[in-house]
């Protein structure tokens, strides 16, 4: 249960452009992403974790609040050149009230690894 009825999410560009949003849980950060159609995330997998493309920076204070990585998750962020410590794939986020308000920066550009 995720307690809430609808999950606020706010996507700032690398430019420091912030959208905020609001979504229903059960659905993965990625597909709440594509559905408000923010700019940056391309999910070109679409949550098959396999791509790349859907990779964010979560607020490093907040990190644990987006659950942990798979073993496949990590290997995957280490294959991404822009990847940093807070980076997670959007996909493997499930939206619910932990991450109610959190801010996902989008990185410079999407590098696709499939
Ligand atoms: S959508 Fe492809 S890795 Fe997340």
């Amino acid at each position: 249960m995720s307690g809430v009825s609808r999950v606020r999410m706010v996507f700032a560009d690398a430019a420091g452009h912030r959208r905020e949003i609001e979504h229903a849980p059960g659905c993965s950060v990625m597909e709440a992403a594509v559905e408000h159609e923010i700019a940056g995330i391309e999910a070109q997998c679409y949550g098959a974790a396999v791509c790349g493309t859907c990779h964010v920076y979560v607020e490093a204070e907040r990190f644990a609040d987006t659950g942990s990585r798979s073993p496949w998750e990590v290997e995957m962020l280490d294959a991404l050149a822009l990847s940093r410590p807070n980076s997670r794939l959007s996909c493997q986020i499930r939206v619910d009230a932990a991450i109610d308000g959190m801010v996902f920066t989008l990185p410079e550009r999407q590098d696709a690894l499939a």
